[in-house]
């Protein structure tokens, strides 16, 4: 298969829908905002990573809704400066799913998928009771691709604060894989868990 994707505006949707099976696994954010009425929103965004580690910054990607108006947590984003991260894990997949729905931006997502708020500390949306690592990110900018549904609109927080309870770290202080059970996207509806895993240490000599 080769694919001239150079002129993309009738062929993105294709674009995407297999450049998510070959670009996988990819970590999932479970982005906590809140609006400027206070609502409390959720939403799972894949296009998601750390870019940089001194400062510590990560990106998540909302697109657009189909009919081209700012997913809630774009809109949240940008009026409240501040977003928080919570790592998805098999206990709350189910629930981060129901959050994808695209629900009307006065319902609190919380609530609906049953999820508990807990305050954060240096920044207003909650944290994610319910998740072990839960991150706190303030805006530094928005970075937007194209216009419409498939746009991206990559968005650059800096880490704030970082949550993680003691229940999923290892005797070396860093995060236990076994004990997190944090879980990837694949692409269709397709996820993968952590459970198989090897060791590849960086190689001493060239
Ligand atoms: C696992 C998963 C990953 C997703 N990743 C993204 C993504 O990276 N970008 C995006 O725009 N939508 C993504 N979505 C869809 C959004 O979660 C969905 O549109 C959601 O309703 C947006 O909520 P909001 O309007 O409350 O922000 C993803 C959905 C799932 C289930």
């Amino acid at each position: 298969m080769y694919l001239d994707t150079r002129d993309f505006a009738s062929m993105w949707a294709d674009v995407y829908k297999l450049a998510i099976t070959f670009i996988q696994p990819r970590p999932i954010a479970f982005v906590s905002t809140v609006s400027a009425d206070g609502v409390r929103n959720l939403a799972p965004f894949s296009f998601y990573n750390m870019v940089s580690a001194k400062p510590p910054v990560v990106m998540v990607s909302p697109s657009f809704h189909h009919d081209g108006s700012p997913k809630d947590s774009l809109s949240n984003i940008e009026s409240i400066g501040e977003f928080v991260v919570a790592t998805v894990t098999e206990e709350i997949v189910d629930r981060m799913n129901q959050c994808s729905y695209e629900y009307q931006p006065d319902v609190d997502e919380f609530e609906r998928c049953g999820l508990t708020p807990r305050p954060a500390t240096q920044v207003k949306p909650a944290l994610v009771a319910e998740s072990p690592v839960n991150i706190e990110c303030s805006l530094l900018e928005i970075k937007r691709f194209g216009d419409g549904p498939g746009a991206g609109n990559v968005t650059f927080g800096r880490v704030v604060a970082i949550h993680v309870d003691d229940a999923v770290l290892a005797d070396d202080g860093l995060v236990d894989p076994a004990k997190l059970k944090a879980v990837g996207r694949m692409g269709r509806s397709t996820y993968c868990k952590t459970a198989n895993r090897f060791d590849l240490p960086r190689p001493t000599q060239g």
